[in-house]
């Protein structure tokens, strides 16, 4: 080949790769900065039906997810706030990626291969998504795939909030045709460790904050549910839904059980617990719904995880405001944290969250929109 058919080449290389870059260019633009001087961004995500989702490096967080409703009216049913300073110090985990462990670790310690490890106390005695700094107070570093897909990165360092092991975590959001917002989880370690991420949107099918969520329709596919203390840690017990008011096998609404006199309700001060999915775990299936009658909106939420923590925002009290000045209040969103169960690390009888060297973790969850 001559030197000027190399160069020829070379031009028309470079100006495919220049123009392929420019066509998957994704909207970004600055979000704020942190109190440390570190700038974090907005990414934007969409699929060409219009469902759109917005998402910062901080955290990994999806700060709006903006799907149509029977009239075709795109509204954002995710919770969030409007500035980074209120995420910086938000401690609801609003639209987050939490971890290295989602959900509670009981006396914020666990022994694995013989070594007892103390981990970060942040929720009475316990180690509550990932301890004081978890994945959702972390900057991620970010990479634009596609209009619809996001590639999110973050390297926790060995004894990260006590635990073991550097792990480096990627998630993955796509907005796929069939509206659905796909998060695919990817995790590795280089010392045996534990590892349970989840994602913490709240979500509010009404597209309107001010509503509650007490008449959003809920089907979750559990048989089985794993019972609290008053501390919110399983006891070890794997319960029958049938006769409590967890028993969400046929869609119900959550307001119909949600203050009767039960001590998991009371504990909960709603529902805040881990049901046992129904199915193969590592097998993606449908395992939960969500609709919300007045605007036809309809979530399914498929997983392969074993686990399913429903949080009902009770811990919500209108006294933290979000996007649009709205004041969150009691129950106004809820959480479908798909997940292995709290506390494993404790419980030989719980599904195993142990993760070697060599070893990858993996995680497929789906929500998935549509009118009804
Ligand atoms: C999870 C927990 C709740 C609560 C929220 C965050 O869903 O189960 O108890 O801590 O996170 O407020």
């Amino acid at each position: 080949m001559s030197s000027v058919e190399k160069l020829t080449i070379l031009i028309f290389g470079t100006v495919f790769l220049l123009m392929n870059c420019s066509q998957n260019k994704v909207p970004t633009k600055p979000f704020g900065v942190l109190e440390d001087g570190r700038e974090i961004n907005l990414y934007t995500i969409s699929n060409s039906r219009g469902m759109t989702a917005e998402v910062i490096n901080f955290g990994a967080r999806i700060v709006s997810l903006k799907v149509a409703d029977r009239q075709g009216n795109f509204e954002d049913v995710v919770l969030g706030f409007d500035n980074l300073a209120a995420y910086e110090k938000d401690n609801s985990y609003q639209g987050a990626i939490v971890g290295r462990y989602g959900n509670r670790i009981g006396g914020a310690k666990f022994t694995l291969e013989g070594k007892t490890y103390q981990l970060d106390i942040n929720d009475g005695a316990n180690c509550l998504h990932g301890g004081k700094e978890g994945f959702d107070k972390k900057v991620w570093k970010c990479r634009q795939i596609s209009p619809n897909v996001l590639k999110l990165s973050y390297v926790s360092p060995d004894g990260e909030g006590g635990f073991p092991g550097r792990v480096k975590v990627t998630v993955t959001y796509t907005i796929t045709e069939d509206n659905e917002l796909k998060i695919e989880y990817r995790g590795v370690t280089d010392k045996t460790t534990v590892l349970n991420p989840t994602s913490h949107c709240y979500f509010n099918l009404t597209g309107s904050p001010e509503n509650d969520i007490l008449d959003h329709e809920l089907m979750i596919d559990a048989d089985y549910f794993t019972p609290v203390d008053g501390g919110l840690i399983p006891t070890g017990e794997i319960r029958s839904v049938v006769d409590t008011p967890l028993d969400f096998l046929k869609p119900k609404k959550i307001g119909q059980h949600i203050d009767i006199s039960n001590e998991q309700i009371s504990f909960g001060s709603g529902y805040d617990h881990n049901w046992m999915l129904n199915g193969q775990p590592g097998q993606l299936r449908l395992s939960a719904s969500l609709y919300d009658s007045q605007s036809g909106r309809m979530m399914e939420v498929l997983t392969d995880q074993a686990g399913l923590q429903f949080y009902s925002g009770n811990f919500l009290d209108g006294s933290m405001t979000g996007k649009h000045s709205i004041r969150y209040k009691h129950r106004t969103a809820l959480c479908l944290e798909a997940q292995s169960f709290p506390d494993s690390p404790n419980k030989t009888n719980f599904p195993s969250v142990v993760l070697k060297p060599g070893e990858e973790y993996k995680q497929t969850t789906v929500y998935r929109f549509s009118i009804k």
